[in-house]
């Protein structure tokens, strides 16, 4: 499918178009390049220099201030600079033009791997090896074979099957939980709500990766953390507002929830005063999980273009006022 690799279009003659770039993580001088590389006649923006607003036909954004999208009356595509679109729901500037997310190889593979670390951490007991660093003691605990370790995935979508797929060719027992099914080689795939207690209470280790909708919101109460084994370790990839923090926070006092890892908050950053940073049984990382990683996401992003240059849909569209 090379038919639409027509740079070209994107001048359409009469009026330059420009895309106009906001996020306060990314590096636009990396965006810039990559995106350039394959349409060489953009004209590239970041905002607040977006020139004359009527030229901004795309916007590569992530977590625009409010207000950003009104100035720009020609926009025709919007492009979440990420892959959770939960930033986009329910705001009440979106323009009326389709709205992608990025999914590219480079960021499921961050994903992958920060799933996989933090498992391995909990599996072969590398939390506790750190603590009897800290106390200068040999502490041998004998490694439990991977088949042995049961690991739930929550959410299998594009990262979450990534997550659990990588988790099962390394030899875990995976099990994944989705609203619809799916087919993961190596993976058991569980949908009946009838089995959710049952699913939750069989693990030595669950890892949140649904995307936060309006269904998904504090989904993981303290419902969830009283259905599990006492001392299930708990890994946190995807989003905090999906998790009651408060009912998190009595698990992990309790020991109900052995140990968390988090990357994600319901308030980031982290406020210093916060109790989870106390936390001998808490791993924080300040939410970096995946990253888009522009030379292998700017080819998605280009090819949308064309598309929209082109009358077609582009790549990886979603519906933010329905949170997905
Ligand atoms: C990061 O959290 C993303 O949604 O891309």
């Amino acid at each position: 499918m090379s038919s639409l690799a027509q740079t070209s279009d994107i001048g359409l003659g009469q009026q330059t178009k420009s895309l106009v770039f906001y996020s306060e993580f990314d590096d636009p001088t990396e965006w810039r390049e990559a995106l350039l590389a394959e349409l060489p006649d953009l004209d590239f923006r970041v905002y607040p220099d977006v020139g004359d607003p009527d030229s901004v036909a795309y916007a590569l954004a992530w977590r625009p201030p409010s207000g950003f999208f009104e100035p720009f009356r020609n926009i025709e595509l919007v492009v979440n600079l990420g892959a959770g679109v939960d930033s986009l729901t329910g705001r009440d500037d979106l323009p009326d033009v389709p709205i992608c997310r990025l999914s590219d190889p480079g960021m499921v593979a961050l994903m992958r791997s920060y799933v996989l670390f933090s498992v391995i951490r909990y599996a072969r007991d590398m939390d506790d090896f750190e603590a009897a660093q800290r106390r200068r003691e040999w502490h041998y605990i004998h490694p439990t074979p991977l088949d042995k370790v049961r690991v739930g995935v929550l959410g299998l979508g594009a990262l979450g099957s990534a997550a659990a797929q990588g988790l099962a060719d390394t030899g875990f027992d995976v099990r994944g939980w989705d609203m619809s099914p799916k087919e993961l080689p190596g993976v058991t795939v569980e949908t009946d709500p009838a089995k959710w207690g049952a699913f939750l209470g069989d693990l030595d280790i669950l890892v949140n990766m649904m995307p936060l909708t309006a269904g998904t919101r504090g989904m993981i109460d303290a419902s969830v953390f009283d259905a599990l084994s006492p001392g299930t370790k708990f890994v946190n990839a995807s989003r905090g507002e999906v998790v009651d923090e408060d009912a998190l926070l009595a698990a992990l006092q309790s020991g109900q929830v052995g140990a968390a890892t988090l990357d994600v908050f319901c308030t980031e950053p982290l406020p210093s005063e916060h109790p989870f940073w106390a936390m001998e049984n808490v791993y924080i990382t300040p939410h970096l999980a995946s990253i888009t990683v522009p030379e292998s996401a700017a080819r998605d992003v280009a090819e949308s273009i064309r598309r929209i240059s082109a009358g077609q849909s582009p790549l990886h569209q979603v519906n933010p006022k329905a949170g997905f």
